[in-house]
């Protein structure tokens, strides 16, 4: 596996790959690698000739008081992962070298940023659509791998790939889950031994509510009404920033609508807490086509 730090030099490896008419399929990343990372490396290998994988902790995605100086790093267990997989390249850039002195653009997804996790991180997502649009016309892959638990960020980068005419197909891989349900995250190394295993509750109000939402007599009121109980019920969960049911494509919130009359087939059911020092997401993607019968109020 070859390391390139160097953007230019990246670019310049780029394009003799190129040339000799090769696909070039990119996952981005923040290091500190767990299982959920390494499938999108293996699905990236399976699509495409070149395999590259960033790593780079951006500091503009994290606001003053967010853990970006204590984000988990740890480059050499990182670097023998990705060899083990067979990646062709990995970029690893410094700050100074993505954000030179002088840097004065950013990449604003409108509507989208705004909703879920963007109400609680002010700016978060703006950090991520300028290092990814970056990144993206860095590496210039045919497929660039992104994970389905950070659902509103694949769709802000969906939406900026179309709306910025980047020659790039976004590919969404499904979350990664411990055997109790909980989501794979680097954050989750936050979580002390009795806190991680309160987290699963993260996951059982999402089937909680998904069973709602399924069920013949079924709202999404009710569901939210189940997730927002079974999290608040788990005395280490200290916050829910939210836990609702929105639309999977503008991320509106629709717990007040009407199921018997929704007419999108799939839902989102997504939810944000704090426990101990962990900010946690998660989220399921529903099809309520197959659900039958009315709603109960
Ligand atoms: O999901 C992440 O790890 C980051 O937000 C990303 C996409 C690598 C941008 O920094």
């Amino acid at each position: 596996m070859e390391t390139i730090r160097n953007p230019r030099v990246m670019q310049q490896t780029v394009r003799e790959y190129l040339q000799r008419g090769h696909s070039i399929g990119f996952v981005p990343t923040m290091g500190a690698l767990h299982d959920g990372h390494m499938s999108l490396v293996q699905r990236c290998r399976e699509e495409n000739d070149v395999s590259v994988v960033s790593i780079f902790v951006n500091p503009i995605q994290f606001g003053p008081s967010e853990d970006f100086n204590r984000y988990p790093r740890d480059t050499e267990d990182d670097v023998a992962k990705l060899a083990e997989a067979g990646v062709d390249i990995l970029f690893m850039p410094g700050v100074e070298e993505m954000y030179p002195e002088g840097f004065a653009t950013y990449v604003e997804v409108e509507h989208l940023s705004d909703r879920l996790c963007g109400r609680f991180r002010p700016g978060h997502f703006r950090g991520v659509a300028t290092v990814v649009t970056k990144l993206l016309n860095i590496v210039r892959p045919a497929r660039a791998y992104f994970g389905r638990k950070d659902y509103q960020q694949a769709l802000i980068i969906r939406q900026l790939v179309r709306d910025l005419d980047i020659d790039t197909e976004t590919v969404v891989c499904p979350t990664v889950r411990e055997p109790d349900g909980l989501a794979m995250s680097s954050r989750n190394t936050y979580l002390s031994p009795r806190e991680r295993k309160a987290a699963a509750v993260i996951y059982k109000a999402l089937c909680r509510a998904k069973e709602e939402v399924l069920s013949a007599n079924g709202t999404f009121a009710e569901a939210r009404v189940l997730m927002e109980g079974c999290l608040s019920a788990e005395p280490l969960v200290d916050e829910v920033e939210y836990a609702s049911v929105f639309d999977p494509e503008t991320l509106e919130d629709i717990c007040s609508r009407d199921v018997t009359i929704y007419d999108k087939g799939t839902v989102l059911l997504a939810a944000a807490v704090r426990i101990g020092r962990a900010r946690l997401i998660d989220n399921e993607l529903v099809d309520i086509t197959g659900r039958q019968g009315s709603r109960r109020s």
